[in-house]
Parts: structure tokens; C-alpha cells; sequence
């Protein structure tokens, strides 16, 4: 079996790295320079992988323990090779060393959750003989894959969220192609390789890769594919869902975070500290970043000095440094993007009390005050280092102006009023509510997925697994 190479990357099909005759360029996020020529697939490429992924699910089985067996060691291997794993999330992704790390150890975590998870694939008992006319049978279900499972994910977490697909699909018994961020393909191609190594059979996992939406075109115009589990963009994943027929999809999407910060909040220093901190690591580019924070007035001057002090103290730079808190953005036109959408907002009244300017693809962290609803800065994604701190009078008016977005993926509140705490979990209409933590705040086993224009269907492998299998209803006459 050929591995890729560092010249040129090539699809995995069959246990075998295939090198097309198009390729590529994926530069290092920071310096600039080319890292890897990679295959671009062509519509032919991508039917040979959906074909072998297919005929792989027909011909080659594996238990639920071996499912366990193969991702454990995947785990194992993975802390082996965490610091080579992490540099390459650095130079590609531009994400700073020490969230790289993090990101190595959270995808380790998922990997051994699906592992677990493999072992307890189970359907229930159906208490059919409750039925008039079935009290002769027996019913219950069964979970089975679902087949071919066609995962496309994003630049922002390009090992954890490729684990938060892949891991799940195996261990749920289907086979996989995978379309890695086209400007992040290599950490998925190491995760593959490993994978192998763990003694995943050649089939299972294949990758397609491609730069830019022709390649997801070819995706979703093929049948035999079962399922799409897709995390990016809301217009990308109105796309999927209008391509994909009947067949199944989860998507998770953007989202414009609100975060409130409420008089009695326990710590208001820590409280600003997490906010910053989480609205500008990794760049902002998280689906679950601060980005809008709704401050109560009698303490709204004192959190926004201690936003700037906590921002003033984060270290911007070079990604592969140790102390380095935020680096690059995914790439200079991402960056001009966002600081157009800073200038607009302050065109339109908004006021910069920290940061607000860029050099290359860095865009420093940015203190916003005095927006409005209508800014996008305010009302879109806006997946750069900026937050938006605006204050309030009354509950109710932080609740409602926290759920007036098309976006429902995670809100924050921080609070010391139990009854306040629980009528924002119930009110806040969001996928999940972080109470006394941010809205950026993800445990890997947790559910995972949006309401609204944020998407549908859950990850966490648990979660995940049940959207990722059919449940079969057995019925015995007896
Ligand atoms: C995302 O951007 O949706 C993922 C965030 C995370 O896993 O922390």
C-alpha cells in the first residue's frame, strides 16, 4: 500500500492513495508557502470511490467489538503521534499550536466515545402483544447501518470534526467517503493513514479531495450514496438538503452565538474573560463563538474594561509559537471580508473599543460597541475574531433580542438566579444553553446541533450513531 506523499496528495480508494492527474495547492495558512499539490477529483475519480465504498459495504463486515477494537487503536496512535498531528493543524489551518493540541486531544476523546459506542449499538423490545391481534408475537428492533455515508467537512476544526463523522460511521457499521475542507486535506488524509495502520480494512474510509463545490456536485448527484453529514455553511447546507432527495442528512451550520451577561453573574471578570477569550480562539472561526454578548446595564461599563484588559493580554502571531493565542484567519480574503464588515458596522454608527484592523490574513481581535440587530456584524455569522457587546435593561428584552437570528446552534447566560437560569434554558431557542460558560463551551459526547438556520440531526457519537442507522422492526409469529 502507497502512502501519499508530501509532493502530492491523492484520494484514498481501496487502501490506496491514487494521485490524479489534476491537482491543487495547499498553502500554509501563516507563511504562505505551498505545503502539498493535491489531487483534484473529477467526476470519474469520485464515482470509483462511491463504488468502492459501496461495494465494500456488501462484501466486508465487521463486528461491533472489531469496530471497537480498530478505533481504540486508532486512539492509541493518535497520542502517539499528537505532536506531528498538531503541527500539521497549525501550518494548514493557521489554528495557534496550543488549540491544535486541544483539538488532537478532543478527537482522541471521540474516537474512543464512538469506540464505546460500537459495543452498545442496540434497538428495544416492542411491546407488541399489548396489541389486540398480536398477542401470538414477539417484536423488536435492530439498528443497522445505513450503507454509504458521504461526510463533507470544514476548515475550523479539520481533525476533530472529521472524527466527529467518521468515528460514528464506522462504528455504526457503514462505509465512508470523505470530502476534506479542500484548504485543510492533509490532517484527514493522517487520520486515514492512522486508521489503516489500526487495521481498518481498505474500503471503509475513502477520501476524495477537491478545492472548491463541483466535487460536493458529484457528491449529491449520486444515488448510491445513503446519507450526508455535512458541517459548513447554512447556504451549502440548504444545497444538500435540497439535492438530497429522500435520502438522509444531518447538517450543522452556522450560527451568530449570544451570550448574556446578567447583573447577578457570579464572576464578571471571569465572565468577560471566557467571552473574549472564546469569541477570538481560533480566530473566531467557530460555529459556537461569542459573537454577540448582551450585557445588564448597572454592570455593562465594568465587563466591557475588563473585555478589552482580557484582550489586551492575548498574544497575536505566528500559530506555531507556544504562545501565541490567535493566529491567522482561514485566509487574507476571509480576513478583508470581515474587516469590511467591521467598517460597514461603524459606517452605521457602531464603535471600535479594541482592535478593528488587519495585516495579511491576521485580523487582530476586535472589541465592538454600540451595534445594532440589522449590522452583520450582528445579524450574520461572522466567523472572524469580533464581538459585539451591547447593553439591556430588563431580562426579557436580552432574551428576545438573544433569539431574534435566523441561527439557533448554542446560547450562553451567566447568572447567579436559579429560576432566571431555568427560564433561559427553556426559553432561549437554541440547540443548546450553556448556563455560567459560554455558548462556545462543547463537551465531545455531548448532543450536538442547531435549530433554525443552524440545521438539524445531532452529533456526539451516541447521537450521531442513531442518525447514522436505521432501526429495523423484527416481528416473530410464535
Ligand atoms: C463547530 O464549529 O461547529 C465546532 C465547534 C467545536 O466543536 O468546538
Amino acid at each position: 500500500m502507497s502512502k501519499h506523499t508530501v509532493e502530492a496528495l491523492g484520494n484514498l480508494v481501496n487502501g490506496q492513495w491514487i494521485v490524479g492527474s489534476e491537482t491543487f495547492e495547499v498553502f500554509n495558512k501563516y507563511t504562505g508557502d505551498v505545503m502539498v499539490k493535491v489531487t483534484k477529483s473529477s467526476r470519474e475519480d469520485v464515482s470509483h470511490a462511491i463504488g468502492n465504498a459501496l461495494e465494500t459495504f456488501k462484501t466486508t463486515k465487521l463486528t461491533p467489538y472489531q469496530r471497537y477494537e480498530i478505533l481504540m487503536k486508532a486512539a492509541e496512535l493518535f497520542k502517539q503521534r499528537k505532536n506531528e498531528l498538531a503541527l500539521t493543524i497549525v501550518r494548514e489551518g493557521g489554528k495557534v499550536l496550543k488549540d491544535a493540541s486541544m483539538e488532537i486531544d478532543r478527537g482522541i476523546q471521540t474516537f474512543i466515545a464512538s469506540a464505546e459506542e460500537a459495543k452498545r449499538l442496540q434497538g428495544h423490545e416492542v411491546p407488541i402483544q399489548g396489541q389486540p391481534g398480536s398477542d401470538n408475537k414477539i417484536a423488536f428492533t435492530l439498528r443497522v447501518p445505513v450503507g454509504v455515508l458521504c461526510a463533507i467537512t470544514p476548515f475550523n476544526f479539520p481533525f476533530n470534526l472529521v472524527a466527529h463523522k467518521i468515528a460514528p460511521a464506522l462504528a455504526a457499521g457503514n462505509t465512508v467517503i470523505l470530502k476534506p475542507a479542500g484548504v485543510t486535506p492533509q490532517i484527514a488524509a493522517k487520520m486515514a493513514e492512522i486508521l489503516l495502520e489500526a487495521g481498518l480494512p481498505p474500503g471503509f474510509l475513502n477520501i476524495v479531495n477537491g478545492p472548491g463545490r463541483e466535487i460536493g456536485q458529484y457528491l449529491l448527484e449520486d444515488a448510491r450514496i445513503a446519507m450526508y453529514t455535512f458541517t459548513g455553511s447554512t447556504e451549502v447546507g440548504k444545497q444538500i438538503k435540497a439535492s438530497s432527495g429522500i435520502r438522509r442528512v444531518t447538517l450543522e451550520l452556522g450560527s451568530n452565538s449570544p451570550n448574556i451577561v446578567h447583573k447577578d453573574a457570579p464572576d464578571l471578570a471571569k465572565a468577560a474573560q471566557l467571552c473574549v477569550n472564546k469569541g477570538f480562539s481560533n480566530a473566531g472561526q467557530a460555529c459556537i463563538s461569542v459573537q454577540r454578548i448582551y450585557v445588564h446595564q448597572d454592570i455593562y461599563t465594568a465587563f466591557v474594561e475588563r473585555s478589552i484588559e482580557a484582550a489586551s493580554k492575548l498574544k497575536v502571531g505566528d500559530p506555531e509559537l507556544n504562545e501565541t493565542d490567535i493566529g491567522p484567519m482561514i485566509s487574507e480574503k476571509e480576513a478583508v471580508r470581515a474587516e469590511q464588515w467591521i467598517q460597514e458596522a461603524v459606517q452605521q454608527g457602531a464603535t471600535i473599543v479594541y482592535g478593528g484592523h488587519r495585516k495579511g490574513a491576521i485580523l487582530y481581535p476586535t472589541i465592538m460597541t454600540n451595534t445594532l440587530s440589522s449590522m452583520k456584524v450582528m445579524c450574520q455569522e461572522v466567523f472572524a475574531p469580533i464581538v459585539c457587546i451591547t447593553s439591556y435593561g430588563d431580562i426579557n428584552e436580552a432574551l428576545a433580542a438573544a433569539n431574534d437570528s435566523n441561527y439557533g446552534l448554542q446560547a450562553g447566560i451567566f447568572t447567579s438566579d436559579l429560576q432566571l437560569a431555568f427560564r433561559a434554558a427553556k426559553e432561549l431557542d437554541f440547540g443548546g444553553v450553556i448556563i455560567n460558560d459560554v455558548s462556545t463551551f462543547r463537551a465531545d459526547i455531548m448532543p450536538y446541533g442547531g435549530v433554525k438556520d443552524s440545521g438539524y440531526g445531532k452529533e456526539g457519537p451516541r447521537y450521531a450513531i442513531q442518525e447514522m442507522t436505521n432501526e429495523k422492526i423484527v416481528v416473530f409469529d410464535i
